[in-house]
């Protein structure tokens, strides 16, 4: 068989898209997840249609047993996972004296709970066989927070931490753990902010525009690569210059 067995968490969204199509061209077999079967049967069948060797799982990040089951059956289906991209995020963006506990809840759970969920069914696997790579999609927010995403930029700069905590522990082991934080790109998530309110972001990229999913997938299959097996524990800031914090 050639290539690898991927996860890519939350795929079917615009980051995810991007990174799942990126490393189906690669010549890898890729799996993702999904919680709306609607959404996922229309754009599995988008995926079909462009001849990728992509696989869509049901699974809930947010809850473990879900994501061990996810992965037995990713194995039995296509092979232990070998490259993990825990990319699926949410937002419930609003002021902490206006935000409900529900609204911090979900975001740490499906942001943050979710890097433990995924990647602990399956770093056991990849230490025995002596090769990992795994990405966290964290985010700008994470770096220099946000107005109205505490919840958000919490989760965010916690995954960096899960990074480089497990970048320690694994090193020995052939596994390289990264994160990459893209600033504000083209999605249906950052469409959904209030347009005067992302003028006003735009207008402080000196890049003048907003990122492309591509832009981000690109980065994450250079660091799943094998070339990359020196870079662990990095967090890769892709923003347009919107950060430059080092
Ligand atoms: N800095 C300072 N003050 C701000 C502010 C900011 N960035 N944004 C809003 N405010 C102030 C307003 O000026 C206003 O103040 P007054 O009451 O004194 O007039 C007050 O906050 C209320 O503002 P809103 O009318 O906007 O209040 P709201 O409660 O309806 O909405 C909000 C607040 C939800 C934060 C809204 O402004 C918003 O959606 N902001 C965008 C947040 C954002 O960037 N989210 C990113 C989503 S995309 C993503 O997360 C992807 C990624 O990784 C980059």
């Amino acid at each position: 068989m050639n290539g690898r067995t991927v996860l890519v968490t939350g795929g079917t969204g615009g980051i995810g898209t991007a990174i799942v199509r990126h490393l189906a061209r690669l010549g890898h077999r890729v799996a993702t997840s999904f919680r709306d079967p609607a959404k996922a049967d229309a754009w599995g069948a988008a995926m079909t249609e462009e001849d990728l060797d992509v696989h869509i799982f049901q699974g809930d990040v947010s809850d473990l047993h879900s994501c061990e089951a996810m992965a037995r059956e990713i194995e039995t289906r296509l092979g232990p996972v070998e490259i993990l991209v825990n990319n699926a995020g949410i937002t419930r963006d609003a002021a902490l004296h206006k935000m409900g506990h529900q609204q911090w809840l979900d975001v740490v759970n499906t942001n943050l709970n979710a890097c433990f969920n995924v990647t602990r069914p399956v770093i056991e696997g990849m230490r025995r066989r002596q090769w990992g790579r795994i990405v966290q999609i964290s985010s700008i927010n994470g770096q220099k927070g946000q107005y109205g995403q505490a919840n958000y930029a919490a989760a965010k700069a916690g995954m960096h931490g899960f990074t480089m905590s497990l970048a320690q522990e694994n090193a020995k082991f052939g596994i390289t753990v990264n994160t990459v934080s893209p600033g504000y790109v083209a999605t249906d998530m950052v469409m959904a902010v209030p347009e005067e309110v992302r003028e006003k972001i735009v207008a402080q990229i000196p890049m003048g525009r907003l990122g492309k999913p591509e832009e981000i997938a690109h980065a994450v299959a250079f660091l799943v690569g094998e070339d990359a097996a020196w870079i662990t524990g990095a967090n890769l800031a892709i923003n347009g210059g919107q950060d430059m914090g080092w």
